[in-house]
């Protein structure tokens, strides 16, 4: 273990210091400051010659900040003589821009890619990423691991009875199957248009969820408008408890405030994006979920050379 590096910028310090926790080593020290003009400088604070380096940079808001410190810590680590380097980057931000949807657009995911191929990447390491073929935008292996294992115990432990799983939209069907096989329960599926970024539409819901609880599953939660609008179209059709779960709690603005009025009885997030629990609104609806323990785990398989396979 003494060539096992993790190091951290400055958007998830938390899950870093879990994940060190766990695997018993320290957090190999970092400064990362700015100089008066703003540009971020970065510097590896021991070293970490013919090691394996993690690095854990979620690129959640301030997305362009954490972005460059992400590029930047790469570029250190690889020019420091590190064995491999592996971005372990548990929310990936830019990625719902993955494909050209209107004229004179750029494709940001993929460009993004790019980026972190250019500072020499070895492997990226992320967890639910928005859409499975990202990963083909890159030419390094990537691993995209789930976070459906630690939600499932937790919702199996909630014992909903007269469940059904909902897809938000027509993109999110594949998991909401595959929860709604796993959980033993119904499956429907919202029919959401977009008519501009960031506002949502329900169109219509197929399934039948009248008298049922329901529990809406999507990979992400940014303005909350997807979720409220889904929770209003299931309760307009019947629907008893509305419960929602999401790996990444983006939450701009207000988002979390507009969840807690909307009344759902749970609102279940996971770390990838640090949210302090004592400085949420103290309900017992907020829900936090740790990835802490599937990313050790997957840290420690990578740098022994173990297959990941058991983790998908
Ligand atoms: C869209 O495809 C995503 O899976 C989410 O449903 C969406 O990004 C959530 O955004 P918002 O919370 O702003 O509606």
């Amino acid at each position: 273990m003494d060539r096992l590096k993790v190091l951290t910028g400055n958007s998830n310090r938390a899950l870093a210091e879990k994940i060190v926790d766990n695997l018993h080593i320290p957090l190999t020290p970092v400064e990362c400051s700015r100089f008066s003009d703003g540009e971020i400088f970065v510097k590896i604070g021991e070293s970490i010659r013919g090691s394996d380096v993690f690095i854990i940079q979620s690129t959640n808001k301030p997305v362009n900040d954490n972005m460059m410190e992400l590029l930047l810590l790469i570029d250190a680590a690889k020019r420091a003589s590190a064995k491999s380097v592996t971005a372990v980057v548990p929310y990936y931000g830019y990625a719902r821009q993955d494909r050209k949807v209107e004229p004179r657009v750029p494709i940001s995911a993929k460009m993004v890619a790019n980026l972190l191929e250019s500072v020499s990447l070895d492997r990226l390491v992320t967890i639910d990423i928005h859409s499975n073929q990202i990963q083909g935008f890159f030419n390094i292996p990537v691993d995209n691991i789930y976070a459906a294992p630690i939600i499932l115990n937790y919702v199996r432990e909630l014992a909903i009875e007269d469940l059904v799983v909902v897809s938000p939209d027509a993109g999110g069907t594949h998991r909401a199957r595959s929860f709604s096989a796993q959980l033993n329960a119904g499956l429907a599926i919202i029919d959401k248009r977009r008519p501009q970024a960031n506002k949502s539409v329900v169109m219509n819901v197929i399934g039948d969820v009248d008298g049922k609880n329901c529990l809406i599953i999507d990979d992400l939660i940014d303005t909350g408008g997807t979720i409220i609008n889904a929770a209003s179209a299931l309760r307009e059709r019947g629907a008893r408890d509305v419960y929602c779960v999401c790996t990444h709690p983006v939450f701009s603005d207000n988002a979390l405030d507009r969840l807690i009025q909307a009344e759902f009885k749970k609102i279940i997030f996971t770390d990838t994006i640090p949210l302090k629990r004592e400085s949420l609104p103290q309900t017992e609806q907020l829900e936090i979920l740790s990835v802490a323990d599937l990313l050790s785990e997957v840290i420690r398989r990578i740098h022994f050379g173990s297959s990941l396979e058991g983790i998908f």
